[in-house]
């Protein structure tokens, strides 16, 4: 797919910003706190229905302003055009999503619709940060190429609240009997993740270890494990995982009701990196945890092209300034082989050769407007 422009009214320091991207790279140059990553957020909103880092509606919104509105056209790869909108009223809290006019019932259903790749100083939390950071990562790829996915993580979350609710207004009291259609919905949706998380990581693997040795050119061989919350015997087929659930429910019982909380499910899930079979976690230095993070982002770029109807837009936020000359160059010469991107920066010194054109487009980004426009 293609965005061929967008239109931001009221988002974060665009009060009004046209854009006419070009089909293959778009950089957004321009100085520290100058709207760039909030061009990025505004491309988000358009593919995922929501910012990529910004927790509520509410924060990107222009102070000041009652409603920001995102309006682009977006090209799928046979050159269908659509019209897509997104518009949030902070008065009645509500946001729309809309495409070719038609309002969007359910935003879980526009995931995977617009793929996207999002590399930003945020994702570093992917390998330097907690279990959950990595469960987010793998939960976002999966989603963009299963709607199945997406509804089985949305009705999950559910059976987790309710469930959670139940332990916690039992304040230590035995609660079994309300738990009772909780614990087996669990187990059903639970076991669902669990095995679809595990045959991801196994699709996954072989293009990881490609993107990464097409970046590194010595010998490390980047892995990437996962530990479910349950012990399984023999493979992880649904049928034994949801054994091991129910098993293991059992078990701690006692202790849920003493931290009135779930504590058995995909929620508690852990993935595992690491280099050379040593733990990216504790031995690996800050430019090989970057190199890691670039070549996962890379690898979902492929993993999603293949798997959804469209090839993904990737989206770069300050990326090439933290990497080493040779690192950088490898990259960009990896994002030269990729579809539409768009890249934010500081300093346009390694794009000092480029030619541009309407397949590159720099865009000079002051005090969140477009400045100047390079596309010839
Ligand atoms: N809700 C908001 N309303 C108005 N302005 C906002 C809002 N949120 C953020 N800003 C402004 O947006 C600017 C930051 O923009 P952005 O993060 O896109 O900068 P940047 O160009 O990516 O800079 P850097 O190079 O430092 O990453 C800041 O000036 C900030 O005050
Ligand atoms: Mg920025």
């Amino acid at each position: 797919m293609k965005i061929l422009n967008a239109r931001l009214s009221n988002f974060r320091n665009h009060a009004e910003t046209e854009f006419n991207f070009g089909s293959h790279m778009n950089v957004l140059l321009g100085e520290n706190g100058m709207g760039k990553t909030n061009t990025l957020e505004a491309l988000s909103f358009l593919c995922l229905t929501k910012s990529f880092y910004a927790s509520t509606d509410g924060t990107v919104l222009q102070r000041g302003k009652t409603f920001f509105e995102i309006e682009s056209t977006i090209q799928s790869d046979t050159g269908k055009e659509l019209r897509v909108r997104v518009a949030y009223d902070d008065q009645q809290k509500k946001k729309k999503f809309t495409i070719n006019s038609a309002d969007t019932e359910k935003f879980s259903s526009v995931i995977g619709m617009f793929p996207v790749v999002i590399l930003s100083p945020e994702n570093n939390s992917i390998t330097f940060g907690s279990p959950a950071d990595r469960r987010k990562f793998i939960d976002l790829v999966i989603s963009q190429s299963s709607t199945a996915y997406v509804e089985d993580m949305v009705e999950y979350r559910r059976i987790l609240r309710q469930r959670n609710k139940i332990l916690t207004e039992a304040r230590g009291k035995d609660c079994a009997a309300d738990l009772l259609p909780w614990n087996e919905m669990l187990v059903k949706y639970g076991a669902r993740i669990i095995h679809k998380r595990n045959m991801f990581l196994q699709e996954f693997a072989p293009y990881i270890a490609q993107t990464y040795s097409h970046i590194v050119d010595e010998r490390e061989t980047p892995k990437i494990e996962y530990a479910p919350t349950v012990k399984v015997s023999g493979d992880l087929s649904l049928e034994n995982i949801i054994a091991a659930l129910e098993t293991k429910l059992q078990k701690k019982k006692n202790d849920e009701l003493r931290f009135q909380t779930t504590l058995v499910g995909p929620h508690r899930d852990e993935i595992i990196f690491s280099l050379n079979g040593m733990l990216l976690k504790h031995y690996a230095s800050q430019g090989q945890h970057k190199t890691f993070l670039v070549a996962l982002k890379a690898a979902e770029f492929f993993y999603l092209k293949e798997r959804c109807s469209d090839t993904p837009v990737f989206l770069l936020d300050d990326v090439f300034s933290e990497l080493d000359e040779q690192r950088s160059g490898k990259l960009f010469s990896i994002v030269e082989s990729l579809g539409q991107t768009f890249i934010t920066t500081t300093s346009d010194k390694m794009f000092g050769g480029a030619e541009w054109n309407s397949h590159r487009r720099k865009f000079i980004i002051r005090n969140g407007t477009v400045a100047q426009e390079a596309t010839a």
